[in-house]
């Protein structure tokens, strides 16, 4: 059996999904606040969704695709967050993406778990280039991005489309040159 990645950070632990994660998961994620931002996550955020959601990721995780990871606290172990990579082997890029319960917004969990997930798609996953997008209505993403070490690149016209409305997306993205030179 391949022994599961976790990554540890002053505060945090990421680390896989499992099944028992499935009723906690659900009740962390289930905002709207949470959902009104992203992309993939749906509203209201049932049982099913999180066990065909964690399903997936172990496949993902060992096909070397996706590096999806529970965010929890190292202390007590709860579950506060998720982040995760989205790899594209070919090009050696990945789309980095996160979200953080709501009561834990402000507290720098998502800057900490986003800087993990950077140096791990660089110095692990030997990866070239990290990128990641946000509405444009949601600076506080933005500001993530900024504080882990990405750089903006545009701003892509009506890129997305959710509920119906179409929005202006803003993408950063971290090369690994520029990485490597920020750990001199
Ligand atoms: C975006 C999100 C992940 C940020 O998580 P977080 O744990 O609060 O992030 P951090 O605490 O590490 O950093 C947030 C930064 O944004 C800033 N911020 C918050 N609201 C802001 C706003 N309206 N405008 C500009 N900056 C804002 C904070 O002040 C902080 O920056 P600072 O440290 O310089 O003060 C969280 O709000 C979330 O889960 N949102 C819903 C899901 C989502 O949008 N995911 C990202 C999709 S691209």
């Amino acid at each position: 059996m391949i022994e599961p990645v976790t990554i540890t950070t002053e505060r945090l632990k990421l680390r896989p999904y499992t099944l028992d994660d499935c009723e906690e998961l659900t009740r962390v994620i289930g905002r709207r606040e949470i959902y009104e931002t992203t992309l993939n996550i749906p509203h209201p955020y049932t049982i099913e969704d999180a066990r065909s959601y964690i399903g997936r990721n172990d496949e993902a995780r060992l096909n070397d695709r996706d590096f999806p990871c529970a965010v929890t606290l190292k202390q007590s172990g709860a579950i506060i967050g998720g982040c995760g990579l989205m790899v594209n082997r070919k090009m050696d890029r990945a789309e980095m993406g996160y979200w953080m319960a709501v009561e834990q917004w402000g507290k720098g969990y998502t800057t900490e778990a986003a800087r993990a997930l950077i140096r791990h798609g660089f110095e692990v996953l030997n990866l070239n280039c990290i990128e990641a997008h946000h509405f444009v209505s949601n600076p506080a993403s933005g500001r993530v991005m900024t504080k882990a070490g990405m750089r903006f690149e545009g701003r892509l016209r009506q890129r997305a489309k959710k509920d119906g409305q179409y929005h202006d997306v803003d993408m950063y993205s971290i090369i690994r040159s520029e990485y490597e030179a920020s750990r001199k």
